[in-house]
């Protein structure tokens, strides 16, 4: 048992993070409308070479124009291994009005990497004045991001999310699949003859929620390719829920809807909290420890797993 007290994630939903191309700003008012809690306007992977230079234009005049209410406004910068990066970082601070949050870092694959793009975000920032700090968030989608994810998530205080990219870090790691996230075919055990599907990805979201936690960080889970598979995708976000996990990406405006709901505490989880929290109360001013409810044995871990739902519960209501 450390000492040091597990420091809390900035206060704010992150239920559904909505992605958008920069290079297609007529969906950008739709997303706007959306009901994500984060929006990622996109530089990297969705924009082809070609376009990157158009879409920082679109991105940085919506960032402007566009009524994004509560929203966390994001922009998904390209990787460190790419000639787009530096760019994407310094257009953005020079000429994006103070309504931009955040930018997404992909492809992260060691501390170095948050170091680099924090000394060019802060020298711009003097440079300009901006008087509003901008948060980082990044992705875990390399080998070498989840080997050295525990750095990733200590390396800077700007950070306030991670999220696992399924379809890069599966790439990265030579996993057999080209399915991004979710159940995979061959990903199976056998008993009698029966197959079992177990989950290829728990191992990196385990890594990440235990790393993200650690250092204060809110853990997400990515995007589920088949926007076709609604079951596919409520139950690849219910696993992250149960995992720690506090919210999952929308790469189609059908998903949000999804992700809200699962990753929106229910009104039975959030009673049954309440009532567990009561009965210790009850069980205290008796001078116990630990008592039962509803024929089930709760202690005082019980009230600390209680309130991570009755605090989740009040932050979204309370938004
Ligand atoms: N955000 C908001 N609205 C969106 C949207 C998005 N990401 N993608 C599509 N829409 C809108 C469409 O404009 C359309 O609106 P309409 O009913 O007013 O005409 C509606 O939602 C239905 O769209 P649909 O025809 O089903 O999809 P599409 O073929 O236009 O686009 C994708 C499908 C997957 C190409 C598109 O959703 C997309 O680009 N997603 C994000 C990809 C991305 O950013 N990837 C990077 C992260 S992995
Ligand atoms: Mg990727």
């Amino acid at each position: 048992m450390s000492f040091r007290i597990q420091p809390a994630p900035v206060a704010r939903p992150n239920r559904c993070q909505l992605f958008g191309p920069g290079s297609r700003p007529a969906i950008f008012e739709k997303m706007a409308a959306s009901a994500a809690d984060v929006i990622n306007l996109d530089l990297e992977d969705s924009v082809a070479p070609d376009d990157k230079a158009q879409a920082r234009k679109n991105i940085i005049e919506a960032i402007g124009d566009i009524d994004w209410g509560r929203k966390t406004l994001s922009v998904r910068i390209n990787g460190l291994d790419t000639p787009y990066w530096y760019r994407d970082v310094v257009d953005l601070l020079e000429n994006a009005s103070d309504r931009l949050d955040q930018i997404m870092i992909p492809k992260v694959g060691c501390a170095a990497d948050l170091y680099a793009v924090d000394a060019l975000v802060t020298a711009v920032e003097r440079a300009k004045g901006r008087v509003k700090p901008i948060s980082f968030e990044v992705i875990i989608e390399s080998a070498a991001g989840i080997a050295h994810v525990e750095e990733i998530a200590a390396a800077s205080p700007r950070l306030q999310a991670m999220s696992l990219g399924a379809a890069d870090f599966a790439a990265s790691m030579g996993m057999a699949t080209t399915g991004i996230g979710g159940t995979q075919e061959n990903y199976y055990m056998l008993r009698e003859g029966q197959k079992y599907w177990s989950d290829p990805w728990h191992w990196a979201q385990t890594a990440i929620v235990a790393a993200c936690r650690t250092h204060g960080v809110l853990p997400v889970d990515g995007p589920f390719g088949d926007f076709s598979d609604d079951e596919g995708f409520r139950a690849q976000a219910l696993r992250s829920a149960t995992l720690g996990m506090v919210g999952k990406w929308a790469i189609h405006p059908k998903q949000v809807a999804l992700a809200n709901e699962v990753f929106t505490p229910s009104a039975e989880a959030v009673a049954d909290a309440r009532a567990i929290l009561a009965a210790m109360e009850e069980a205290k001013k008796s001078g116990a420890g630990a008592t039962t409810y509803k024929g089930k044995l709760i202690d005082i871990a019980s009230m600390r797993q209680a309130e991570v739902i009755v605090r989740q519960a009040e932050l979204i209501a309370g938004q």
